[in-house]
Order: C-alpha cells, then sequence, then structure tokens
C-alpha cells in the first residue's frame, strides 16, 4: 500500500526498535522471542498512538484546523501522545475525559498521564461517563467553530481508518527489519483497545502478502467486541485507502482470557509479567495494557494455544507513565 498518497506529518523519532529478548528466553528456557519498541516512538514518552497521529493530524492540518478534540480515560496514553502532538504542531488541544475507575485513588487522579496532559497544555473536560462525552465534545466542537476556529476531532485512541494507516507503516517496517536480522516470525502478540493498531497491522502485513498471525489480547471486553471492533476499523480503512483488504473473520484473532476484571484494573498475572519483563530485560510494561498483552504473550509460549510460534514478536505498545498513577497498587503504603 503506497502510503505517500495520505496526509502526513512527522512525529515519530525514527523507525522503533525490533530486537530481541534474551534475558527473558533465557528465564523461560525457550526459542528466540522479538519485541518490536513502539514504547519507544519519542513522542512524550512514546506509545503506539504518535503512528497514528502521523496521519490522523497530517489529516487535521489539509483542513486547516486549528484546535483539536479528542476523547479517552482519564489515564488515557491517547489523550497525553495527542496533546503532545498538537503542542508540537502549534495547536490547542481540548480532551474530554472519563474514569473507568469507580472511586480511582489519589495518584489515578493526578499523576501519569494526567499530569503530563496538564503540563502538555492540554484543556480537560472531565465526564461522567464515554456517552456524555459524545455531547461534551460536540459541544466544543460547536463553541469553537462559533468563534471562527477550525476544531478537527480525533476518534478515541486514532482508531479509524486514518489512524490505522500508521500500523499500516508499522506493518511496512516491521517487515523490512525482520528481514535485516533473519527473523521469520509466525506471530505478533499485542494488546488490543480500540483496535486501530490491531487492524492497521494486520491489513498491512496482509497487503505486503505476509501471513504472519496478529493476536490481540483484549485489555477490558469480551473478545467477541474486540473482532468487532477490528472489522468495524478494517473496513473505514478500505473506505479511506480505496484498498479493499481481504481479512478473513478467522484471522481477527482476540483472547479476552487475560483482560481480568477489566479496563485499568490490572491482574495479578500482569503484574508477574511486568516484573519479570523489568527484572530480565530492563524494560518497563504498563498496568492497563502491556502487562497484560505480555501475561497473555507468556502464556501462548507456555501452553501453544495458538500452536506453535517461531520468533514470535511482542508488540509493546508504550503507556508507561500510567505506572505512576498505579502507585499505591505496586508499593501500597511503602515510604522508603
Ligand atoms: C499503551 C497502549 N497499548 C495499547 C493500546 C491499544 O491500542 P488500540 O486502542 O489501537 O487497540 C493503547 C490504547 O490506548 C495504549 O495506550
Amino acid at each position: 500500500m503506497d502510503l505517500t498518497a495520505f496526509p502526513r506529518v512527522k512525529l515519530m523519532h525514527g523507525d522503533t526498535p525490533l530486537h530481541d529478548l534474551p534475558g527473558l528466553g533465557r528465564a523461560l528456557g525457550t526459542q528466540r522471542l522479538l519485541i518490536k519498541r513502539d514504547d519507544c516512538t519519542g513522542l512524550a514518552f512514546g506509545g503506539n498512538k504518535t503512528r497514528k497521529l502521523e496521519f490522523a493530524l497530517g489529516e487535521a492540518l489539509r483542513r486547516d484546523a486549528d484546535v483539536i478534540i479528542t476523547t479517552g480515560a482519564w489515564q488515557s496514553n491517547h489523550v497525553r501522545q495527542t496533546a503532545a502532538a498538537a503542542a508540537r504542531l502549534g495547536l490547542r488541544c481540548h480532551a474530554v475525559v472519563h474514569s473507568p475507575l469507580p472511586a480511582p485513588g489519589g495518584d489515578y487522579r493526578r499523576s501519569g498521564n494526567l499530569l503530563l496532559d496538564r503540563l502538555l497544555g492540554c484543556t480537560l473536560h472531565d465526564v461522567a461517563s464515554e456517552e456524555a462525552g459524545i455531547e461534551c465534545i460536540a459541544a466544543l466542537a460547536g463553541r469553537e467553530a462559533a468563534t471562527g476556529a477550525i476544531p478537527h476531532v480525533v476518534t478515541m485512541g486514532a482508531s479509524d481508518g486514518v489512524g490505522a494507516l500508521g500500523y499500516v507503516a508499522c506493518a511496512q517496517e516491521l517487515l523490512r527489519q525482520c528481514r535485516d536480522i533473519a527473523a521469520a516470525p509466525s506471530h505478533i502478540v499485542l494488546a488490543t483497545g480500540s483496535a486501530g493498531t490491531h487492524a492497521g497491522l494486520l491489513a498491512g502485513l496482509r497487503v505486503a502478502g505476509s501471513d504472519i498471525a496478529v493476536v490481540g489480547i483484549s485489555v477490558s471486553e469480551p473478545a467477541e467486541s474486540k473482532r468487532i471492533r477490528v472489522r468495524r476499523v478494517l473496513d473505514d480503512l478500505a473506505r479511506t485507502t480505496g484498498t479493499p483488504v481481504q481479512v478473513p473473520d478467522e484471522a481477527i484473532v482476540v483472547l479476552d482470557d487475560y483482560a481480568g476484571q477489566g479496563y485499568g484494573v490490572p491482574t495479578a498475572a500482569g503484574d508477574v509479567a511486568l516484573r519479570l519483563l523489568a527484572r530480565k530485560e530492563g524494560i518497563l510494561l504498563d498496568p492497563v495494557y502491556t502487562a497484560k498483552a505480555m501475561s497473555g504473550f507468556l502464556d501462548l509460549l507456555a501452553h501453544a494455544r495458538c500452536g506453535p510460534m517461531r520468533d514470535p514478536v511482542f508488540l509493546h505498545t508504550g503507556g508507561t507513565p500510567a505506572l505512576f498513577a498505579y502507585l499505591d497498587h505496586y508499593l501500597p503504603g511503602t515510604a522508603m
């Protein structure tokens, strides 16, 4: 797929590394394991949204927008990266946020991504639910337009056909890097939330003729809801590009056994995975997405749930600033 046809702004520092995980491999007594470091995209602590925002904000600039409106949970990595990208491009940014947790503790309310959003100059609008957020976004867009501004709404997680182009680009980059290091992965495992990453990666691989299996680990909903989300983004991507992407239903693989009690609630297996990667590789995961995804990756390796895996790749999608919002979870009552 030729991505040069789409408006794009450069936000990434460059290609993210694809490298081996020798310490984890030794600890597990297993084969070659690989990690694709999209936690290292570079923009304000990095993460997967940077790739999507290159296209989402490319489209905003094409429309001459001067204010970005987006939405997410309080500890949204998407909101933080959108705020940073808007700042970089000289655009104002509103974020409509809601708390996914019934009674979040003090650090969840102030630290992590919420702290960074404020430092990045983003105006936050707290709403009671995702539904209330839809009304708030419409009201904000109306208010901005009434003052002569040109608002541009970036969907939650930038998970639409335009944002997914970022992961078509990632698929191309990954295939190039695999050739360079003589790796032939059978599977890529990642966290699936609003599903734009999963959909873009899967489409990008298939369009490039690769049959690497993409295994999504749901961080919240049942697998079927996630599969529907992936399909929706795939359809929107086909509309955006005018290129029908042939992805049969059985190629949309999502596992929901690692989500625990739902969005934003850490799992015991995720915590084990997070500490294991920290101590064997010096790589940090996050409690909301990548720790759960890594717990799934480890389980797939141990039990061959998706069949034998050759040179499996874990896609690290970032999210580490959220660690600081979970201080009480990781160090309850510790002073020093
Ligand atoms: C760190 C991290 N990983 C994974 C995801 C999931 O990506 P997607 O929403 O494209 O499924 C997100 C989404 O916010 C994220 O912040």
